[in-house]
């Protein structure tokens, strides 16, 4: 039997993700969402590039969240992505009310699944989903810091007009304007990029690295990035279906490491057939710590907001 991947929400980011995962050959895919026809019709489409991939995994569209039945993976992708006029606080509340239902879905028919939360307030939702869920820490993930780490490799790239797949970096903390790029710990063919590149040059990546999706989102007016969100995602799923053992940073339930508790926020992990195998400790300078520090507080503030009622 083949693996099964569902992805709730057929949107941008869910519909390309599912192009990535037929594209693979890493599952069969359901896709779900609530607009009537929309989630069958792209699969459909979808279903017509299997014999140019030379694949032959089946995809299908649902309306009904217990579609999801059975599913060893869950990419989670259903919601709004933040509209102008609209408050991070009233994006918080909308998402959840999306979120709840669909982790109680994935609770009752894919107990098993392991799960890579993409929907906004990313680290606030992942830390939902696993609440709701009450599925064990391993195995609810939010995908942000592979997306934020993805995004300062292509800039250094461009920078010093080499490849980006020779660069490797690390973005730490939660998915926002907080983020915390790390140089100190990110290289170009192994050379240290401070080694390349002058320190306010390394400022402005950094910079960039932390309104990368908002750039995006200017330059479109009607959305946000998907093309790399939804590949990052599918990123994430590969190495947990394949179990490849990646170090890569994810948003993960911590349990005082780096000092923080009971909350969801970027850390490098290795990522296997396991989900979450390992969370890594690196070594922060004062400086990194606190801009840690600080983005944690950014997150767990926002858990606060939207704990009441949640037991
Ligand atoms: P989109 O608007 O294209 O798609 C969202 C889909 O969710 C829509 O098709 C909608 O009908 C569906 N939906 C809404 N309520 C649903 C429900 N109860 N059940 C099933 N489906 C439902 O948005 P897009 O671009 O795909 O983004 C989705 C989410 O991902 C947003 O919250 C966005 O902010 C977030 N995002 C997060 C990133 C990250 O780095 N973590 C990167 C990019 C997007
Ligand atoms: C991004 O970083 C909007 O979170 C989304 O592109």
């Amino acid at each position: 039997m083949n693996r099964k991947v569902a992805v709730i929400g057929a949107g941008n980011v869910g519909a390309s993700a599912a192009l990535y995962v037929a594209e693979r050959g890493l599952a069969d895919v359901t896709l779900v969402d609530i607009v009537e026809g929309m989630p069958q019709g792209k699969a459909l489409d979808l279903t017509q590039t299997t014999p140019l991939w030379h694949q032959g995994g089946r995809i299908e569209g649902a309306n009904d969240l217990a579609a999801v039945r059975g599913a060893d993976l869950v990419i989670m992708t259903a919601g709004f992505p933040r509209k102008p006029g609209m408050s991070r606080s009233d994006l918080l509340k909308a998402n959840a009310d999306i979120v709840r239902p669909a982790a109680e879905a994935v609770r009752q028919h894919a107990p098993n699944a392991y799960v890579v939360v993409v929907t906004n307030p990313l680290d606030v939702m992942a830390w939902l989903f696993w609440k709701v869920s009450g599925f064990p820490k391993n195995r609810v993930l939010g995908m942000a810091g592979i997306l934020d780490a993805a995004r300062m490799r292509a800039f250094i790239g461009m920078e010093l007009g080499v490849s980006p797949a020779d660069v490797d970096a690390m973005v730490l903390g939660g998915h926002g304007d907080s983020m915390v790029p790390l140089p100190r710990y990110t290289t170009v063919g192994g050379i240290p990029v401070a080694e390349l590149l002058p320190a306010e040059r390394i400022a402005a990546i950094n910079e960039r690295t932390r309104n990368g999706g908002a750039e995006i989102v200017k330059l479109l007016k009607t959305g946000s990035a998907y093309y790399a969100p939804a590949m990052c995602s599918v990123d994430m799923a590969e190495a947990i279906l394949t179990d490849t053992k990646r170090l890569v940073p994810c948003s993960v339930h911590l349990d005082g490491q780096y000092g923080m508790k009971d909350l969801f926020i970027g850390v490098p992990i290795v990522l296997g057939g396991r989900g979450v195998e390992r969370i890594v400790e690196l070594k922060l300078s004062a400086e990194e710590t606190a801009a840690l520090q600080k983005s944690g507080k950014d997150v767990a503030d926002m858990i606060a907001e939207l704990s009441v009622g949640v037991s």
